[in-house]
């Protein structure tokens, strides 16, 4: 199918299945594809919207982890669908779930009250363990409150997989670095060096976001010199060096905001995944300049294409496509984890 055929044939299909489908889609997607969505936002406000959506068909153009937040909020009868269900995210398997479960458990085994709390961009595995230990869910929206949250239910935290946005997120509450500890997680536990662990209030699991990486000092230094007055905005997965050296660091909601709000005639260095850099430089063109701070690309993002999305929709018509299916065991742990963020972050 051609890109005018997959374009035609979403639009057909949309106007014939009407208040039966809600194609939603996460600000990283191809321009191609979140052209046809009804729905846009960060992880927190997907996960939000899902539950109010009326449709009984939602197709989710986002990536894996997305999908199954949004089948676990999902009412009855709901069925959400993938149009590339092998979209993942680096990040989220960096941390499997049986060596969450194994460490995590070594470390209450210390005798502290250890809450887990885990980045949305998790499996739902993940999420399953993190619930049954009494934890939480966070995204890069909501990870100060949610933060704060955890602390308040034990005695430490520990925060699952991006120890950039753990730390990130420890900047802004002033946790000193020695109550900070990155785990050693290889040997499936074994490394951990518990009485460094047990001397801190923030245990962070060491994955991070292969994209996110890529951004350093030396291009913020190479951009304020070039765009002297430049406004440079970054995603909190970026490493701590980062986002104290740029001016605002938040989700990609607030990051579009941040652009929006910036003066007529300034110039906006943003640093995360290229797709939503495109868009605003697109949208803000001849008012702002909006430039990557380096292109970098999410290739699980960029899978889901506008053909997936025709051949999808076409097999949800048909009542051919295999909507995301949660393991019955993991349902109900999972979906409370996620409820506990949902109901701190009222
Ligand atoms: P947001 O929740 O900020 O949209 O981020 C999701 C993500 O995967 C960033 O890499
Ligand atoms: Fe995962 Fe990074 Fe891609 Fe976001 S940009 S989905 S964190 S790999």
């Amino acid at each position: 199918m051609n890109t005018q055929n997959s374009y035609d044939t979403i639009q057909e299909i949309r106007s014939r299945m009407g208040s039966r489908l809600t194609i939603m889609g996460h600000h990283y997607q191809h321009e191609t594809v979140i052209r046809h969505t009804e729905l846009r936002g960060d992880s927190l406000e997907l996960a939000r919207k899902t539950s109010q959506v009326d449709a009984e068909h939602i197709v989710f153009c986002g990536v894996y982890f997305m999908g199954e937040s949004s089948a676990l909020l999902a009412r009855h009868g709901q069925k959400i669908y993938l149009p590339e269900p092998d979209a993942n995210c680096v990040m989220s398997q960096m941390a499997p779930a049986e060596r969450v479960d194994r460490v995590l458990t070594a470390l209450s085994g210390r005798g502290r009250r250890i809450v887990p709390l885990t980045y949305v961009n998790s499996s739902v595995a993940v999420k399953a363990v993190v619930g049954r230990h009494g934890g939480s869910v966070c995204t890069s929206a909501n990870a100060r409150t949610m933060l704060e949250w955890a602390f308040a239910q034990g005695d430490a935290v520990l925060f699952i997989p991006d120890k950039n946005l753990a730390a990130n997120t420890a900047d802004a509450l002033q946790i000193p670095f020695e109550k900070r500890h990155i785990l050693n997680i290889r040997q499936n536990g074994a490394a951990i060096d518990f009485d460094a662990a047990d001397r801190a209030d923030l245990l962070m699991w060491p994955g991070c976001c292969a994209i996110h990486a890529r951004f350093n000092l030396r291009q913020i230094a190479t951009m304020r010199e070039a765009h002297p007055g430049c406004r440079i905005v970054v995603h909190p997965e970026c490493s701590p060096d980062v986002v104290r050296q740029a001016d605002a660091a938040g989700s990609t909601s607030f990051i579009i905001r941040y652009t929006e709000e910036a003066p007529e005639g300034s110039t906006v260095v943003v640093g995360t995944e290229i797709n939503l850099v495109e868009r605003l430089a697109a949208q803000y063109a001849g008012r702002k300049t909006v430039l990557p701070l380096l292109e970098s690309a999410c290739s699980h993002m960029n899978s889901v294409t506008e053909e997936k999305l025709a051949a999808t929709l076409t097999a949800v018509e048909n009542g051919t496509c295999a909507p995301v299916m949660v393991p019955l065991e993991m349902q109900d742990n999972a979906r409370v984890a996620l409820e506990r963020m949902l109901q701190a972050c009222a």
